[in-house]
């Protein structure tokens, strides 16, 4: 299965079980359609574009370290680390609410090579140049201080880190 179909087919498991944050970022509940069409103009087929173009830089026998800032509760990303199970993956979030999600999907996911640390995407916990990728996806609009948040975030990417982290962090902002 590709990437592709792959998210398609872990969205479309989520049904009408799904919150409503993510029936919205998921385009899987009525109330998640609605919003995606009335506020955002994306009907579903747009949806799995925008998702795919953005977790395509995340190559798919990734074995390096990743970090994902921020995490939200994992919809988005959970269904793509469960098959990379060589990489050494660290999702961060401000919000302990939301990574209990997360964390709970990693979980029934039976993701093993994972860490969920809380901290502020302004002041982050690691030295320079920790990580091979930084993924931040819908995270750039929420961030309060949006210079430090990319200051910090390229502070921990190594220098020669995935090249298309830049157009990463333009696209998701
Ligand atoms: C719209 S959600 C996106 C989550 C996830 N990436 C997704 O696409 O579903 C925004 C997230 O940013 C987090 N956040 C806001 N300010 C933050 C900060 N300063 N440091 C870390 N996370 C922050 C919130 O707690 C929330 O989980």
């Amino acid at each position: 299965m590709n990437r592709k179909e792959q998210i398609k087919s872990a969205y479309k498991q989520l049904g009408g079980s799904a919150s409503f944050y993510d029936g919205m970022m998921t385009y899987s509940t009525l109330p998640g359609k609605a919003v995606c069409r009335l506020v955002w103009n994306m009907d579903g087929k747009k949806n799995l574009e925008y998702l795919t173009r953005a977790l395509s830089g995340v190559p798919e026998d990734f074995a390096g370290k990743l970090l994902e800032v921020p995490v939200g509760t994992g919809v988005l990303t959970m269904p793509v680390y469960k098959d990379l199970p060589d990489a050494d993956i660290t999702c961060l979030d401000y919000s302990i609410d939301m990574m209990d999600v997360a964390k709970k999907r990693a979980e029934a996911a039976a993701i093993k090579n994972i860490s969920f640390v809380q901290g502020d995407v302004g002041a982050l916990p690691f030295e320079d140049e920790s990580f091979d990728i930084v993924l931040s996806l819908n995270g750039f609009h929420a961030f309060p201080d949006k210079e430090a948040a990319y200051r910090e975030t390229y502070r921990v990417l190594k220098k020669a880190g995935c090249p298309r982290w830049k157009a990463w962090a333009a696209f998701a902002a």
